[in-house]
């Protein structure tokens, strides 16, 4: 993973984020334990564990995801970020994120379905209504091939096409 930090600064980061985010709570069981497991073991690093984000490099996934995943367009961005990554600036709740999310498209469909499902339900607590990314829900992603900076462009369209 290159990024501005260079390689030799990682496990020391890894440390500390690991450090700062916690250990998730035993008595809490994910809904998606599998999504769960590649989440903690590939994004918490950034996002850290809870979801809660690091200020100044990785947002929250508390606020979008799991409205996203109730509207056609939002599910396709879900995919998209883990397929593609994400690049450019982006605002959430006044703070302002602008770092590159790396792309997951080396894991297969399932996985990140199980991961993003993970994000939505058990970080996001999106409405029983809505239904469970899947599978095929990222398969169809793969044909549309993106750079992050497009992903990023397809967010702001999402976004504003939220319903309140
Ligand atoms: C190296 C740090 C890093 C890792 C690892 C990482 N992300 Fe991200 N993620 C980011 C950054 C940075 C952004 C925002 C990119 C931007 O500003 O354009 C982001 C954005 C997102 C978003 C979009 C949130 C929104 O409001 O649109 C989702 C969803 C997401 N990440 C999920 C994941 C998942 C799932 C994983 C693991 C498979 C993961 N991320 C791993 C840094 C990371």
């Amino acid at each position: 993973m290159n990024g501005p930090f260079g390689r030799a600064a990682w496990p020391l980061l890894l440390a500390g984020w690991a450090l700062a985010a916690g250990v998730a709570r035993a008595d809490d069981q994910p809904r998606y334990p599998d999504g769960a497991a590649t989440f903690q073991a590939n994004c918490a690093v950034c996002h850290r564990a809870n979801g809660a984000g690091t200020p100044g490099l990785a947002p929250p996934l508390t606020e979008y995801p799991a409205r996203f995943a109730g509207i056609a367009e939002g599910r396709r961005q879900l995919a998209m970020t883990v397929l593609y990554g994400m690049f450019g600036d982006i605002v959430i709740g006044e703070r302002h994120y602008n770092f590159k999310m790396p792309d997951f498209g080396r894991f297969d469909d399932a996985t990140l379905a199980a991961a993003l499902n993970f994000v939505v339900f058990d970080i996001g607590h999106a409405p029983a209504a809505t239904a469970p990314l899947a599978a095929a829900d990222i398969a169809a992603e793969r044909v549309h091939e993106l750079d992050g900076s497009a992903v990023r462009e397809h967010r702001a369209t999402v976004v504003a096409g939220l319903p309140p």
